[in-house]
């Protein structure tokens, strides 16, 4: 969810306010994706290097999380839909760790959308918490270097069991991943919006479901391997 400083700073407003505006954008395309039957939506709120910020934004930005997840997880849970934080919260006030597992509980039952919030995530600290771990199991005796597979380190990473991301969205003008779920974006579809994301509306979202139904995936096999009906 990128361009919200941008979008307040066109508007000669302070950069909150254009997180601000950034909330209610992800308000909307949430509703969206839960109406439209979207089975997993994961939005990166806060990335690891974000801490690399003016302090003061930062410490804005948690307020933010913090009044929006308690105001949100009601509208939630009222649309079915259940809310998970991957990423490492120890750095995060213990206010705000509080509203995250009761934003998890309340919504734990919901069998709607799954929403997913890569909150101080980043793709490299996801796979070098699974290095560690399986690092650890191999040194306590119970895993053979050798059995480390692309299953087994799978397994240790934050979205283990939920299928692989299809479509990937950008806002902001920057064609970048900015360290996201590097593992997990391999074969994903790219897709970069040119608005700035509190301009991101559900019809802009349309719009990224449309140019993601003309692409042909082929998972490194040829065009003439593949199904006709896997030809958009
Ligand atoms: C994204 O908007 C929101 C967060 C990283 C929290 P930015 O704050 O990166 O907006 P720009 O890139 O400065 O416009
Ligand atoms: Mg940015």
């Amino acid at each position: 969810m990128d361009g919200n400083g941008r979008w307040a700073e066109r508007r000669r407003l302070p950069r909150i306010a254009g997180h601000r505006a950034g909330v209610e954008a992800a308000r909307g395309v949430v509703l969206a994706c839960a109406e439209r039957g979207v089975e997993v939506l994961t939005l990166f709120a806060f990335s690891s290097e974000n801490w690399r910020r003016p302090q003061r934004e930062v410490g804005l930005l948690m307020e933010l999380f913090m009044t929006s997840l308690q105001e949100e997880a009601s509208r939630l849970d009222e649309h079915d839909v259940r809310v998970r934080f991957i990423g490492d919260q120890t750095l995060f006030p213990q206010r705000l760790r509080e509203a995250i597992a009761e934003a998890e509980r309340v919504t734990r039952r919901n069998g709607g959308l799954l929403l997913i919030i890569a909150a101080n995530y980043g793709g490299r600290w996801d796979l070098t918490q699974a290095a560690r771990a399986l690092a650890q199991r191999a040194a306590g005796g119970d895993l053979e270097p050798e059995a480390i597979d692309e299953t087994l380190l799978a397994r240790e990473l934050c979205l283990y069991g939920l299928p692989e991301p299809d479509l990937f969205v950008r806002t902001g003008g920057e064609q970048r991943i900015s360290n996201f779920l590097l593992w997990q974006l391999a074969y994903t579809e790219l897709y970069f919006a040119e608005c700035m994301w509190p301009d991101f509306s559900p019809a802009e979202l349309e719009d990224a479901l449309h140019a993601f139904a003309t692409r042909q995936r082929r998972f490194g096999r040829t065009g003439d391997q593949l199904e006709p009906a896997e030809h958009a």
